[in-house]
Protein backbone atom coordinates (compact mmCIF):
# COMPACT_ATOMS: atom_id res chain seq x y z
CA UNK A 1 0.00 0.00 0.00
CA UNK A 2 1.35 3.44 -0.84
CA UNK A 3 0.47 6.74 0.75
CA UNK A 4 -0.26 9.66 -1.34
CA UNK A 5 0.47 12.85 0.26
CA UNK A 6 -0.35 16.12 -0.32
CA UNK A 7 2.75 18.40 0.97
CA UNK A 8 3.74 22.18 1.53
CA UNK A 9 6.00 22.72 -1.10
CA UNK A 10 6.40 26.63 -0.46
CA UNK A 11 4.55 28.90 1.95
CA UNK A 12 1.94 30.73 0.13
CA UNK A 13 2.63 34.24 -0.72
CA UNK A 14 -0.66 35.87 0.42
CA UNK A 15 -3.41 34.02 -0.89
CA UNK A 16 -2.43 30.17 -1.55
CA UNK A 17 -2.72 29.11 -5.02
CA UNK A 18 -2.49 25.24 -6.01
CA UNK A 19 1.08 25.60 -7.09
CA UNK A 20 2.29 25.89 -2.82
CA UNK A 21 1.10 22.09 -2.74
CA UNK A 22 2.69 19.09 -4.50
CA UNK A 23 1.79 15.08 -4.47
CA UNK A 24 4.44 12.66 -3.22
CA UNK A 25 3.60 8.68 -2.37
CA UNK A 26 5.58 7.11 0.73
CA UNK A 27 5.06 3.57 2.09
CA UNK A 28 2.04 3.18 4.79
CA UNK A 29 4.13 3.06 7.84
CA UNK A 30 2.55 0.55 10.38
CA UNK A 31 1.69 1.76 13.66
CA UNK A 32 3.95 1.42 17.15
CA UNK A 33 2.50 0.34 20.78
CA UNK A 34 -0.68 3.93 21.34
CA UNK A 35 -0.76 4.19 17.87
CA UNK A 36 -3.35 3.65 15.37
CA UNK A 37 -3.21 3.43 11.26
CA UNK A 38 -6.34 5.84 9.97
CA UNK A 39 -7.13 5.50 6.27
CA UNK A 40 -8.86 8.38 5.69
CA UNK A 41 -12.21 8.58 3.30
CA UNK A 42 -13.12 12.66 3.87
CA UNK A 43 -10.55 15.23 3.91
CA UNK A 44 -12.04 18.83 4.96
CA UNK A 45 -10.59 21.94 2.99
CA UNK A 46 -11.06 25.19 6.33
CA UNK A 47 -9.65 28.66 4.94
CA UNK A 48 -8.34 29.05 8.75
CA UNK A 49 -5.44 26.26 8.46
CA UNK A 50 -4.14 28.69 5.94
CA UNK A 51 -3.01 30.31 9.35
CA UNK A 52 -0.04 27.86 10.05
CA UNK A 53 1.22 28.08 6.56
CA UNK A 54 3.20 30.68 7.59
CA UNK A 55 6.40 30.80 8.89
CA UNK A 56 5.98 32.97 12.17
CA UNK A 57 2.93 31.47 12.66
CA UNK A 58 1.41 29.05 15.57
CA UNK A 59 2.24 28.73 19.17
CA UNK A 60 4.08 25.44 21.16
CA UNK A 61 0.77 24.16 21.15
CA UNK A 62 0.29 24.43 17.80
CA UNK A 63 3.36 25.38 15.51
CA UNK A 64 3.76 26.71 12.07
CA UNK A 65 3.36 23.33 9.63
CA UNK A 66 6.81 22.52 8.55
CA UNK A 67 7.79 22.31 4.54
CA UNK A 68 7.98 19.64 3.16
CA UNK A 69 5.99 17.80 5.05
CA UNK A 70 1.91 17.13 4.68
CA UNK A 71 -0.52 19.52 5.47
CA UNK A 72 -2.26 19.46 8.75
CA UNK A 73 -5.70 19.22 8.01
CA UNK A 74 -9.21 17.96 9.68
CA UNK A 75 -10.13 14.02 8.60
CA UNK A 76 -12.62 11.33 9.17
CA UNK A 77 -11.41 7.83 8.83
CA UNK A 78 -11.49 4.60 9.72
CA UNK A 79 -9.09 2.67 12.05
CA UNK A 80 -7.48 -0.01 10.10
CA UNK A 81 -3.99 -1.27 12.28
CA UNK A 82 -4.33 -0.68 15.90
CA UNK A 83 -1.45 -0.75 19.06
CA UNK A 84 -4.13 1.40 20.76
CA UNK A 85 -6.17 -0.14 22.90
CA UNK A 86 -8.86 2.42 22.69
CA UNK A 87 -8.83 2.75 19.30
CA UNK A 88 -10.36 -0.75 18.09
CA UNK A 89 -10.09 -1.73 14.24
CA UNK A 90 -13.26 -0.39 12.68
CA UNK A 91 -13.68 2.29 14.73
CA UNK A 92 -14.76 5.95 12.68
CA UNK A 93 -12.74 8.99 13.96
CA UNK A 94 -12.48 12.10 13.09
CA UNK A 95 -9.19 14.34 14.14
CA UNK A 96 -6.50 16.95 12.97
CA UNK A 97 -4.83 14.65 10.98
CA UNK A 98 -2.80 15.24 7.62
CA UNK A 99 -4.00 15.85 3.52
CA UNK A 100 -2.81 12.39 3.02
CA UNK A 101 -4.67 8.62 2.21
CA UNK A 102 -3.17 7.33 5.79
CA UNK A 103 -2.46 8.72 8.94
CA UNK A 104 -0.51 7.25 12.19
CA UNK A 105 -2.27 8.71 15.32
CA UNK A 106 -2.81 8.41 18.98
CA UNK A 107 -5.71 9.45 20.37
CA UNK A 108 -3.89 13.01 20.94
CA UNK A 109 -6.47 14.86 18.72
CA UNK A 110 -9.25 12.18 17.41
CA UNK A 111 -12.66 12.09 18.30
CA UNK A 112 -14.27 8.53 18.25
CA UNK A 113 -17.66 8.65 16.16
CA UNK A 114 -20.60 6.98 16.77
CA UNK A 115 -21.44 5.45 12.83
CA UNK A 116 -24.93 3.42 13.92
CA UNK A 117 -27.15 6.13 12.85
CA UNK A 118 -26.78 6.11 8.82
CA UNK A 119 -25.37 9.93 8.72
CA UNK A 120 -22.76 10.40 5.88
CA UNK A 121 -19.44 10.50 7.38
CA UNK A 122 -18.55 13.70 5.70
CA UNK A 123 -21.04 15.47 7.50
CA UNK A 124 -18.76 15.40 10.69
CA UNK A 125 -16.67 17.69 9.07
CA UNK A 126 -19.41 19.92 7.93
CA UNK A 127 -22.98 20.07 9.14
CA UNK A 128 -22.25 18.57 12.53
CA UNK A 129 -18.83 18.83 12.50
CA UNK A 130 -16.79 22.21 13.43
CA UNK A 131 -18.22 24.56 10.99
CA UNK A 132 -21.96 23.69 11.57
CA UNK A 133 -21.52 23.97 15.19
CA UNK A 134 -19.83 27.03 14.66
CA UNK A 135 -22.48 28.68 12.86
CA UNK A 136 -25.36 27.37 15.87
CA UNK A 137 -22.88 28.55 18.73
CA UNK A 138 -22.40 32.17 17.14
CA UNK A 139 -25.82 32.72 16.53
CA UNK A 140 -27.43 30.80 19.88
CA UNK A 141 -24.68 32.22 22.58
CA UNK A 142 -23.77 35.53 21.33
CA UNK A 143 -26.18 36.54 18.39
CA UNK A 144 -30.00 35.15 20.00
CA UNK A 145 -31.66 36.78 16.36
CA UNK A 146 -34.96 37.40 17.16
CA UNK A 147 -38.14 38.73 15.65
CA UNK A 148 -37.61 42.41 13.81
CA UNK A 149 -33.37 41.70 13.77
CA UNK A 150 -32.13 42.12 9.99
CA UNK A 151 -29.12 39.32 9.94
CA UNK A 152 -26.09 39.83 8.11
CA UNK A 153 -23.54 37.03 7.49
CA UNK A 154 -20.22 37.19 5.53
CA UNK A 155 -18.72 34.64 3.51
CA UNK A 156 -22.57 33.53 3.53
CA UNK A 157 -21.37 30.40 0.64
CA UNK A 158 -18.65 29.21 2.65
CA UNK A 159 -19.12 26.03 4.88
CA UNK A 160 -20.15 28.19 8.31
CA UNK A 161 -22.15 31.16 6.17
CA UNK A 162 -24.55 28.90 4.78
CA UNK A 163 -25.83 27.16 7.88
CA UNK A 164 -25.78 30.38 9.09
CA UNK A 165 -28.07 31.73 7.18
CA UNK A 166 -30.20 29.12 7.54
CA UNK A 167 -30.55 28.93 11.75
CA UNK A 168 -30.70 32.88 11.62
CA UNK A 169 -33.99 32.09 9.77
CA UNK A 170 -34.71 29.45 11.77
CA UNK A 171 -34.73 30.89 14.89
CA UNK A 172 -36.89 33.45 13.54
CA UNK A 173 -35.00 36.54 12.34
CA UNK A 174 -36.63 38.95 10.30
CA UNK A 175 -34.45 39.92 7.18
CA UNK A 176 -31.40 37.46 6.16
CA UNK A 177 -28.75 38.68 3.83
CA UNK A 178 -25.91 37.36 3.23
CA UNK A 179 -22.31 38.45 1.16
CA UNK A 180 -20.24 36.65 -1.46
CA UNK A 181 -18.27 37.39 -4.24
CA UNK A 182 -19.70 36.04 -7.47
CA UNK A 183 -23.66 36.47 -9.24
CA UNK A 184 -23.72 32.95 -9.58
CA UNK A 185 -23.30 32.05 -6.13
CA UNK A 186 -25.29 35.41 -5.28
CA UNK A 187 -28.54 33.22 -6.71
CA UNK A 188 -27.80 30.19 -5.30
CA UNK A 189 -27.66 31.71 -1.94
CA UNK A 190 -31.15 32.87 -2.95
CA UNK A 191 -32.93 30.33 -4.30
CA UNK A 192 -31.49 27.55 -2.77
CA UNK A 193 -30.44 28.52 0.81
CA UNK A 194 -33.20 30.83 1.59
CA UNK A 195 -31.62 34.22 2.01
CA UNK A 196 -33.79 36.87 1.42
CA UNK A 197 -30.83 39.47 -0.48
CA UNK A 198 -27.33 39.23 -0.84
CA UNK A 199 -24.72 41.11 -1.90
CA UNK A 200 -21.82 41.10 -4.43
CA UNK A 201 -18.79 42.58 -2.67
CA UNK A 202 -16.43 42.53 -5.56
CA UNK A 203 -18.91 44.56 -7.47
CA UNK A 204 -20.09 48.03 -6.94
CA UNK A 205 -19.88 50.11 -3.56
CA UNK A 206 -20.30 48.06 -0.82
CA UNK A 207 -21.47 50.85 1.83
CA UNK A 208 -24.16 51.54 -1.20
CA UNK A 209 -24.57 47.92 -1.54
CA UNK A 210 -25.58 47.35 2.58
CA UNK A 211 -27.91 50.60 3.01
CA UNK A 212 -30.03 49.19 0.90
CA UNK A 213 -29.94 45.21 1.39
CA UNK A 214 -30.40 46.40 4.78
CA UNK A 215 -33.04 49.19 4.71
CA UNK A 216 -33.64 48.97 8.80
CA UNK A 217 -29.43 48.51 9.80
CA UNK A 218 -28.12 45.55 10.80
CA UNK A 219 -29.13 43.94 14.05
CA UNK A 220 -26.92 40.36 13.95
CA UNK A 221 -23.38 40.60 11.63
CA UNK A 222 -22.38 37.10 11.93
CA UNK A 223 -18.87 37.84 10.63
CA UNK A 224 -16.36 35.31 8.87
CA UNK A 225 -13.83 37.55 7.08
CA UNK A 226 -12.56 40.63 9.10
CA UNK A 227 -11.07 43.24 7.28
CA UNK A 228 -12.29 45.47 4.79
CA UNK A 229 -15.66 44.18 4.48
CA UNK A 230 -16.15 44.19 8.90
CA UNK A 231 -15.12 48.33 8.95
CA UNK A 232 -17.95 49.35 6.19
CA UNK A 233 -20.31 46.78 8.14
CA UNK A 234 -19.52 48.30 11.39
CA UNK A 235 -20.74 51.81 10.13
CA UNK A 236 -24.03 50.34 9.56
CA UNK A 237 -24.95 48.53 12.56
CA UNK A 238 -27.89 49.29 14.89
CA UNK A 239 -28.35 49.70 18.55
CA UNK A 240 -27.44 46.74 20.41
CA UNK A 241 -26.50 44.89 17.65
CA UNK A 242 -24.44 41.56 18.61
CA UNK A 243 -21.57 40.72 16.10
CA UNK A 244 -20.09 36.65 16.48
CA UNK A 245 -16.73 37.18 15.13
CA UNK A 246 -16.11 33.99 13.63
CA UNK A 247 -13.06 34.08 11.33
CA UNK A 248 -11.13 36.79 9.27
CA UNK A 249 -10.76 34.98 5.72
CA UNK A 250 -9.51 38.45 4.80
CA UNK A 251 -6.71 38.62 7.01
CA UNK A 252 -5.49 35.02 6.72
CA UNK A 253 -3.55 36.07 3.71
CA UNK A 254 -2.59 39.84 4.40
CA UNK A 255 1.16 40.43 4.12
CA UNK A 256 0.77 43.09 6.12
CA UNK A 257 -1.43 43.99 9.69
CA UNK A 258 -4.86 45.98 8.95
CA UNK A 259 -7.72 46.55 10.74
CA UNK A 260 -11.05 48.16 11.19
CA UNK A 261 -10.50 51.89 11.75
CA UNK A 262 -14.25 52.24 13.56
CA UNK A 263 -14.22 50.41 16.12
CA UNK A 264 -15.50 53.18 17.90
CA UNK A 265 -18.54 52.57 16.43
CA UNK A 266 -19.22 49.69 19.40
CA UNK A 267 -19.06 52.01 22.08
CA UNK A 268 -21.58 54.34 20.52
CA UNK A 269 -23.77 51.67 19.49
CA UNK A 270 -23.52 50.27 22.68
CA UNK A 271 -22.93 46.74 20.45
CA UNK A 272 -20.77 43.83 20.96
CA UNK A 273 -18.38 41.90 19.21
CA UNK A 274 -17.49 38.68 20.40
CA UNK A 275 -14.83 35.96 19.34
CA UNK A 276 -15.20 32.68 20.11
CA UNK A 277 -13.35 28.92 19.28
CA UNK A 278 -16.12 26.23 18.77
CA UNK A 279 -13.47 23.59 19.62
CA UNK A 280 -13.54 24.80 23.13
CA UNK A 281 -17.06 24.23 23.72
CA UNK A 282 -16.75 20.15 23.14
CA UNK A 283 -19.09 19.53 26.21
CA UNK A 284 -21.55 21.40 24.20
CA UNK A 285 -21.82 18.80 21.43
CA UNK A 286 -23.92 16.63 21.86
CA UNK A 287 -26.31 19.42 22.39
CA UNK A 288 -25.61 20.99 19.46
CA UNK A 289 -25.66 18.12 17.13
CA UNK A 290 -28.94 16.87 18.22
CA UNK A 291 -30.42 19.93 17.31
CA UNK A 292 -28.81 20.28 14.00
CA UNK A 293 -30.18 16.94 13.09
CA UNK A 294 -33.54 17.63 14.22
CA UNK A 295 -33.69 20.90 11.80
CA UNK A 296 -32.62 18.79 9.11
CA UNK A 297 -34.79 15.71 10.29
CA UNK A 298 -37.74 18.64 9.71
CA UNK A 299 -36.10 19.88 6.65
CA UNK A 300 -35.70 23.64 8.26
CA UNK A 301 -31.87 23.24 7.43
CA UNK A 302 -30.12 21.83 4.13
CA UNK A 303 -26.77 20.34 3.48
CA UNK A 304 -24.57 22.44 0.44
CA UNK A 305 -21.33 20.13 -0.15
CA UNK A 306 -18.84 20.68 -2.84
CA UNK A 307 -16.89 17.48 -3.09
CA UNK A 308 -13.58 16.70 -4.85
CA UNK A 309 -12.45 13.30 -5.92
CA UNK A 310 -8.60 12.14 -4.72
CA UNK A 311 -6.24 13.02 -2.19
CA UNK A 312 -4.23 14.79 -4.68
CA UNK A 313 -7.22 17.13 -5.25
CA UNK A 314 -6.63 18.51 -1.34
CA UNK A 315 -4.25 22.22 -2.76
CA UNK A 316 -6.67 22.92 -5.88
CA UNK A 317 -9.73 22.26 -3.92
CA UNK A 318 -7.99 24.89 -1.07
CA UNK A 319 -7.06 27.41 -3.15
CA UNK A 320 -10.70 27.23 -4.34
CA UNK A 321 -11.57 28.75 -0.96
CA UNK A 322 -9.44 31.74 -1.39
CA UNK A 323 -10.59 32.49 -5.18
CA UNK A 324 -13.88 32.27 -4.51
CA UNK A 325 -14.99 29.13 -6.10
CA UNK A 326 -16.74 27.11 -3.12
CA UNK A 327 -20.03 26.63 -2.14
CA UNK A 328 -21.17 25.01 1.10
CA UNK A 329 -18.86 22.81 2.74
CA UNK A 330 -15.60 21.78 0.61
CA UNK A 331 -14.40 18.17 0.90
CA UNK A 332 -12.31 15.99 -0.91
CA UNK A 333 -13.41 11.83 -1.26
CA UNK A 334 -9.73 10.30 -0.48
N1 LIG B 1 -14.41 30.19 15.43
C1 LIG B 1 -14.35 28.92 15.12
O1 LIG B 1 -14.33 28.04 15.94
C2 LIG B 1 -14.32 28.57 13.67
C3 LIG B 1 -14.55 27.25 13.23
C4 LIG B 1 -14.57 26.99 11.85
C5 LIG B 1 -14.32 28.02 10.96
N2 LIG B 1 -14.05 29.27 11.46
C6 LIG B 1 -13.82 30.40 10.57
O2 LIG B 1 -15.03 30.70 9.94
C7 LIG B 1 -14.75 31.37 8.72
C8 LIG B 1 -15.54 30.72 7.61
O3 LIG B 1 -15.08 29.40 7.45
P1 LIG B 1 -15.74 28.48 6.35
O4 LIG B 1 -15.24 27.10 6.61
O5 LIG B 1 -17.18 28.75 6.28
O6 LIG B 1 -15.14 29.08 5.05
P2 LIG B 1 -14.82 28.32 3.73
O7 LIG B 1 -15.91 27.37 3.40
O8 LIG B 1 -13.44 27.85 3.88
O9 LIG B 1 -14.90 29.47 2.68
C9 LIG B 1 -14.16 30.65 2.81
C10 LIG B 1 -14.94 31.74 2.13
O10 LIG B 1 -14.33 32.97 2.42
C11 LIG B 1 -14.63 33.89 1.42
N3 LIG B 1 -13.43 34.69 1.17
C12 LIG B 1 -12.22 34.26 0.73
N4 LIG B 1 -11.36 35.30 0.66
C13 LIG B 1 -12.06 36.40 1.07
C14 LIG B 1 -11.74 37.79 1.22
N5 LIG B 1 -10.52 38.25 0.96
N6 LIG B 1 -12.70 38.64 1.66
C15 LIG B 1 -13.93 38.18 1.94
N7 LIG B 1 -14.30 36.88 1.81
C16 LIG B 1 -13.38 36.02 1.39
C17 LIG B 1 -15.01 33.08 0.17
O11 LIG B 1 -16.36 33.36 -0.10
P3 LIG B 1 -16.80 34.43 -1.19
O12 LIG B 1 -16.72 33.77 -2.51
O13 LIG B 1 -18.15 34.75 -0.76
O14 LIG B 1 -15.84 35.58 -1.07
C18 LIG B 1 -14.94 31.63 0.62
O15 LIG B 1 -16.05 30.91 0.21
C19 LIG B 1 -13.25 31.28 8.52
O16 LIG B 1 -12.70 32.51 8.92
C20 LIG B 1 -12.83 30.18 9.45
O17 LIG B 1 -11.50 30.32 9.88
C21 LIG B 1 -14.05 29.55 12.77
Amino acid sequence: MKNIQVVLARRPNGTPVAEDFSIRETPVIQPDNGQALIENIYISLDAGFRNWMDEDAGDEVLPAMPLGQPVMGLTVGRVITSKHPGLPVGKLVMGRLAWESFSLASDDFLVPLDDNDAIPEHYHLGILGDTGMSAYFGLKDIAAPGPGDTVLVSAAAGSVGYVAGQIARIMGAKRIVGITSTEAKRQRLIKEVGYDEVINYRQGNLDEQLKSACPAGVDVYFDNVGGPILETVLGQINQGARIPFCGAVADYSRTAPSGPSNLFMLVTQCARLEGFLTHTKLARYDEARQQLKAWMGEGALKTFVQSYQGVDQCGIAFADLFAGNNFGKTIVKV
